[in-house]
């Protein structure tokens, strides 16, 4: 079996982490990767106060294993933050800090919660300050994942954060699907995986049905990093652009973002519609490049049984027949 750091310090048997997604986390999701033995993690974004209380409580009444609350930095709000502190989750999960913000004070208060800090970066640097303001697990999110992302890919990214920030434990996330990339993580120093877009593609998921299809149906190669989603939207991330794919919607603004500015609130009620109805070509779809390595909707536990066991037979297997 495979048994990293972070297993040990997140009490979990496999060291592969599901994401908080705003939109595509909620208790059924966070729960099942929880009760399969990884790590879930919900996305508050989508919540006020009182539903993020009523999400923490059904986690909680679906599984007694650890789980995560995750906040975008950038726009967290007490009332949200104090939610979750009392909730006193195993991991406070932050990401997409302000320049100007101070993460000593919100990292300071998880850990008088009794919460472990986790820091998502797209770069190092920030990755350095999260770890200086006392974060206990870095993640470093590669460019080929969904959502919001930076411009390193994974591939670099994790082997330079690792030896800026060691010795504490990083998290490869972005273009994990499956086993290979997790035995590749772990060769490029990383103490397990974080996942979105896959788990995204699992029954439990609380997308739409055609939403998950589009992943499987994906070759990996429709994704484009764009800033349209966040215009039609009206909400600046601190330096993110996203990754999404290239449908419809993305297609009708490319080049135009100018007009789109001009009529955003009517536009993001659009998008809002299609994602309520299922409408692939005009919602935003957020999915990441490893949408090429998933061709079908699965159960949580069979997406991380199959991981790991992928993973422990290309350690066992393939990488000692190379050794002559
Ligand atoms: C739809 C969507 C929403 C996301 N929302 C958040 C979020 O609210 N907070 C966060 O830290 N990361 C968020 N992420 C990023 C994930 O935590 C993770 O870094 C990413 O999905 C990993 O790449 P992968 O999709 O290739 O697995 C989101 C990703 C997606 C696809």
């Amino acid at each position: 079996m495979i048994h990293t750091r972070i297993c040990d310090l997140l009490g979990i048997v496999h060291p592969i982490i599901l994401g908080g997604m705003g939109t595509a986390t909620t208790a059924p999701l966070v729960a099942a990767v929880s009760n399969a033995g990884g790590f879930g993690t919900l996305g508050t974004s989508a919540f006020n106060a009182a539903q993020l209380e009523t999400e923490i409580a059904s986690i909680r009444e679906r599984t007694e294993k650890p789980f995560g609350v995750n906040h975008l930095l950038f726009q967290i709000q007490e009332d949200m933050f104090r939610v979750t502190l009392r909730a006193q989750p195993t991991v406070a999960a932050f990401a997409w800090a302000r320049k100007d913000q101070d993460l000593r004070e919100y990292f300071q208060r998880a850990h008088d919660a009794g919460s472990k800090v986790m820091y998502m970066a797209g770069e190092v640097p920030e990755a350095v300050r999260a770890a200086e303001a006392g974060a206990d697990v870095l993640v470093a999110q590669g460019t080929e994942a969904g959502g919001h992302v930076g411009w390193m890919a994974s591939l670099p990214l994790v082997p330079i954060m690792v030896k800026a920030v060691a010795p504490l434990p990083v998290l490869c996330a972005g273009g994990v699907g499956d086993g290979r990339g997790l035995a590749a993580a772990l060769a490029l120093g990383a103490e397990g995986v974080l996942l979105g877009t896959r788990f995204m593609a699992t029954q439990e998921a609380p997308i739409h049905l055609n939403f998950k299809q589009a992943i499987v149906n994906s070759d990996g190669h429709d994704t484009v990093l764009t800033e349209i989603p966040d215009l039609a939207s009206q909400r600046v991330w601190p330096g993110a652009m996203s990754r999404a794919q290239r449908n419809k919607f993305i297609e009708r603004w490319a080049g135009r973002e100018w007009a789109l500015r001009q009529i955003a609130p009517d536009v993001g009620k659009q998008v809002a519609a299609a994602r309520a109805a299922g409408d692939i070509d005009n919602a935003s779809l957020s999915f990441g490049q490893d949408a090429g390595l998933i061709d079908a909707i699965k159960s949580v536990r069979e997406v991380v049984q199959d991981i790991v066991a992928e993973a422990e037979e290309i350690i066992k297997g393939r990488l000692p027949s190379l050794l002559r």
